[in-house]
């Protein structure tokens, strides 16, 4: 399957090319994926992306986790796959096979993964956004729901927090594809961390999932090539 550097997803959270594109070059040796998100995307636009691709061999992941009516996340996936992302991201709240006719017409290596719930979200903050309590009690049921209606809508995996893979590998199988973020190394330390349900990269593989993205506490570290190297050894140790 893949190896431990192909399961690490760096996110470039950085406003603008030249900062971006530093890190690609200062990590290119550890990283399998860069993941670009709704801020560098925004402020650089699509030319960002060919950009990584002049620097670097690693698979692009633009996750931009698209929110709208079903016909208009298929044609804006469509758009987005002329740049061959391995991987793009949807919010999937409607099942019912939507996202497969896109594969029809043409070949794609392109692989949907679905949001069930950001990690950044605890019970509290579920409560007060109006989900049921047997929900809010049991967030791990709730992602479950969400994984199934997004692969029901076509998607090839989900992205889901450390805690829920396990639970999602016994009722889905080993098929979809998983990406863990929310990853925190036991020697790291994000002041302030928005992340509520982490864990850390040995443990997340352990449970099952294929991919990692570990942002902050390589980006912020004093040396980020060591650290994403600690990090891949992790994997590599873990697999
Ligand atoms: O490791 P760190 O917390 O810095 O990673 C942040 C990255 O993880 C951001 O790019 C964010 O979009 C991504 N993320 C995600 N899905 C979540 C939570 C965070 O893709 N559920």
């Amino acid at each position: 399957m893949h190896s431990a550097k192909q399961r690490l997803i760096f996110p470039l959270d950085l406003p603008e090319r030249e900062q971006a594109l530093r890190y690609v070059r200062l990590l290119r040796e550890q990283v399998g994926v860069f993941k670009v998100g709704l801020e560098l995307f925004i402020s650089e636009g699509p030319d960002i992306l060919n950009a990584i691709r002049g620097e670097s061999d690693a698979g692009i992941f633009l996750d931009l986790k698209l929110h709208d009516i079903p016909a208009t996340i298929k044609r804006a996936l469509k758009s987005s796959m002329k740049y061959r992302p391995l991987f793009v991201t949807v919010h999937c709240d409607e099942g019912g096979g939507f996202l497969r006719d896109i594969y029809e017409d043409t070949y794609s290596e392109t692989r949907i993964l679905g949001i069930t719930v950001l990690t950044s979200l605890d019970s509290n903050k579920l409560m007060r956004g109006g989900y049921s309590r047997e929900y809010c009690e049991d967030i791990k049921s709730l992602v479950i729901l969400k994984a199934k209606i997004a692969l029901d809508a076509g998607c090839h995996g989900i992205v889901c927090s450390g805690h829920e893979v396990a639970g999602l590998r016994k009722e889905l199988g080993q098929e979809p594809i998983v990406v863990t973020p929310g990853i925190r190394p036991l020697w790291s330390l994000v002041p302030g961390d928005d992340q509520k349900r982490i864990i850390t990269p040995s443990e997340a593989i352990k449970k099952g999932t294929d991919y990692i993205v570990v942002g902050r506490p390589i980006r912020d570290s004093e040396d980020p090539a060591e650290s994403a190297r600690r990090v891949v050894q992790e994997i590599e140790s873990a697999l």
